[in-house]
């Protein structure tokens, strides 16, 4: 293989992963139940959706999966998908939404850029205040409506918060054929719900938990397979566990272990692949990590802060990921190569009330 050859495929290779953008269909991998949950749901009039998880647990890829599948699916159904941001007001949101769908089924592509249509979008038929009730009365003027909202948790605004809560009160009372999915961490949840207590029944909440080894697996085969390479299970292996459940990482360590076997023109992968990938994205590891690692672990004396963090990035957690002083016990005597009782780190330790 000539350098030229070599860069392409070393550019193929990185086309075929995405470390940091949400993915599409295409590439898209598992969540097999989560899918289901969300497609009951639209099934059921006056229910709605909310897909809730840590940062990078892939909530925005499967808002984006779900835009494919209902799509097709269900023939006639238009989606609109948004992001908010802090500025989001109740009546801002709905007008980026209703702009996104258009009067005439069909007349643009889904999501497509609102207001390019000639036969004009929902967003006219907003008026000046705009309340929950207009906006149901708004979106009973069409069924089959899927409308995802993105990032629920970056609207400061409380007021649109409790706007949002009362319209899928509205929504569901009134049975308009429209479902809501939105998307946010575990706490916009919470505060939704708090907001009115009666949401709960009008919501489905589709909790997107970390990757299961064998979906982190298929990220690997569907990348690879993509530029015709493959890999040994064992390596495999230590990509899926040095991952922890984030895809983020699984994409970013499978760029870096393919390329470094088209670095020697090989088409399978191997262990000291992943080596050297781990060295990679760790060099690349972003500047906030670094330096959130170095504000946790800095003292002017000596301490055995990144002994503790290790320990604790190693322990056992429940299934919301907390864990006790004395789940860090286990790592922290490996690490140390002697017993460690609790109290020989406890005072590392901030608790939480
Ligand atoms: N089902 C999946 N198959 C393949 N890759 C995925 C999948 N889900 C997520 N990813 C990858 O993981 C990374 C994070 O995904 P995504 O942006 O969807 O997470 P998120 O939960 O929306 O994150 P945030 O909370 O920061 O918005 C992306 O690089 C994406 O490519
Ligand atoms: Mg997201």
């Amino acid at each position: 293989m000539d350098a030229n050859e070599r860069f392409e495929r070393m550019a193929q290779v990185a086309r075929a992963f995405s470390p940091s953008a949400p993915i599409d269909r295409r590439a898209f991998a598992g969540r097999v139940s989560q899918i289901n949950d969300v497609i009951n749901a639209c099934t059921q009039r006056g229910q709605h959706v909310v897909i809730f998880g840590e940062r990078g647990a892939g909530k925005t890829s499967l808002a984006n999966a779900l835009v494919h599948i209902l799509g097709t699916r269900f023939a006639t159904l238009a989606c609109g998908t948004i992001n908010c941001d802090r500025t989001t007001t109740f009546a801002s949101l709905w007008k980026a939404i209703f702009s996104e769908i258009p009067l005439v089924r069909n007349a643009s592509p889904m999501g497509g850029r609102g207001g390019s249509d000639p036969e004009g979008t929902l967003a006219q038929f907003l008026p000046e205040n705009v309340t929950p009730d207009a906006v149901r009365a708004i979106l009973q003027k069409r069924d089959r409506l899927l409308i995802i909202i993105d990032e629920i948790d970056r609207i400061k605004d409380k007021t649109t918060t409790t706007l949002l809560a009362d319209t899928i009160k509205s929504l569901s009372d009134h049975s308009v054929d429209v479902t809501l999915v939105l998307v946010g961490v575990a706490e916009s949840v919470d505060t939704l719900i708090a907001e009115h207590e009666s949401v709960q029944r009008a919501l489905i909440q589709v909790q997107m938990p970390r990757m299961s080894p064998v979906e982190l697996g298929e990220i690997i085969d569907n990348g690879l397979r993509a530029v015709g390479m493959t890999i040994e299970q064992n390596a495999k292996q230590r990509i899926s566990k040095l991952s922890q459940g984030l895809p983020h990482y699984t994409h970013l360590l499978g760029v870096h272990a393919a390329q470094a076997a088209v670095a020697e023109d090989r088409r399978n992968i191997t262990i000291d692949d992943t080596h050297q990938a781990l060295q990679k994205t760790l060099q690349h590891a972003q500047q906030s990590i670094a330096h959130d690692y170095h504000r946790a672990t800095v003292s002017s004396r000596e301490t055995r802060y990144p002994q503790v963090l290790l320990a604790c990035a190693l322990a056992n957690t429940d299934q919301h990921g907390y864990f006790t002083a004395s789940d860090v016990s286990t790592p922290m005597s490996v690490i140390m190569g002697k017993p460690c009782e609790t109290s020989a780190f406890s005072q590392h330790l901030l608790t939480s009330p």
